[in-house]
Order: structure tokens, then sequence, then C-alpha cells
């Protein structure tokens, strides 16, 4: 049911980790299924130079976070928050409709990262 993108993704993910004293982290959680994604983020001069995450979840909801952490780096946080879940899912050359949520939580993660980033900031 997964493309063959999202397998070899899920069996390689990129940025799997942590990042020590990061400059904005994002913890978010789906209440349905269980799953818990984190975001670490290391902004310097404004763009995102490294991106790294922990998730506790599916098939679906890794290789969401690898290739999600992936699109994100070299872009500022204002572009990071363009990268939709929907682009996630193209990435991924599709997830099934049941598996969407998994991308949404790539989406809030980063936006959860990136609005701690800012909160530090001020
Ligand atoms: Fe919930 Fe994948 S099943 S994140």
């Amino acid at each position: 049911m997964y493309s063959k993108k999202v397998l070899d993704t899920f069996a390689n993910p990129m940025n799997v980790g942590e990042i020590e004293n990061p400059d904005g982290v994002g913890t978010v959680g789906n209440a349905s299924c269980g799953d818990i994604m984190q975001v670490f983020l290391r902004i310097e001069n404004d763009i995102i130079v490294d991106a790294k995450f922990k998730t506790f979840g599916c098939t679906a909801a890794i290789a969401s976070s690898s290739i999600a952490t992936e699109m994100i780096k070299g872009k500022t946080p204002e572009e990071a928050l363009q990268v939709k879940n929907a682009d996630v899912v193209e990435a991924l050359e599709g997830l099934p409709p049941q598996k969407i949520h998994c991308s949404v939580l790539a989406e809030e993660a980063i936006a959860a990262a990136i609005a701690d980033y800012r909160s530090k900031k001020k």
C-alpha cells in the first residue's frame, strides 16, 4: 500500500536524531493513533542550516519526517512554513488516504519548532 519512495525513505531515513541546544524544537502528537513527532532546528542568520527528527510512529510518519526535514534545509523559517503536508505527500509519491494525517504531523511539527524559535528570539 506504500509507494516505493515511502518504503525506501523509511528504510534509510535522513536526519534521524537530535540537535543539541536547538534553536527551535517542536513536538506534536496525533491523538487518534498516539504517534509522536519531534523536530529540532538549527537556524543561523535566519536560514535553517540543519533539521533533525525523532518520531515514535508509523512508517508514513517516519518517511514524512525524513522528507520534510530534508525539504526545509536551506530555507528561511518563513519559507519552511510554506512546506505543507500536500508537498510532503507529493515528495513521497503519495500516501494511502488513511495515512495522510502522518504527513500533517510533519507540517505541524515544523510549524511548532519555528514557533519555538520565534518565541526564543524575542
Ligand atoms: Fe498516525 Fe501514522 S498512523 S502518524
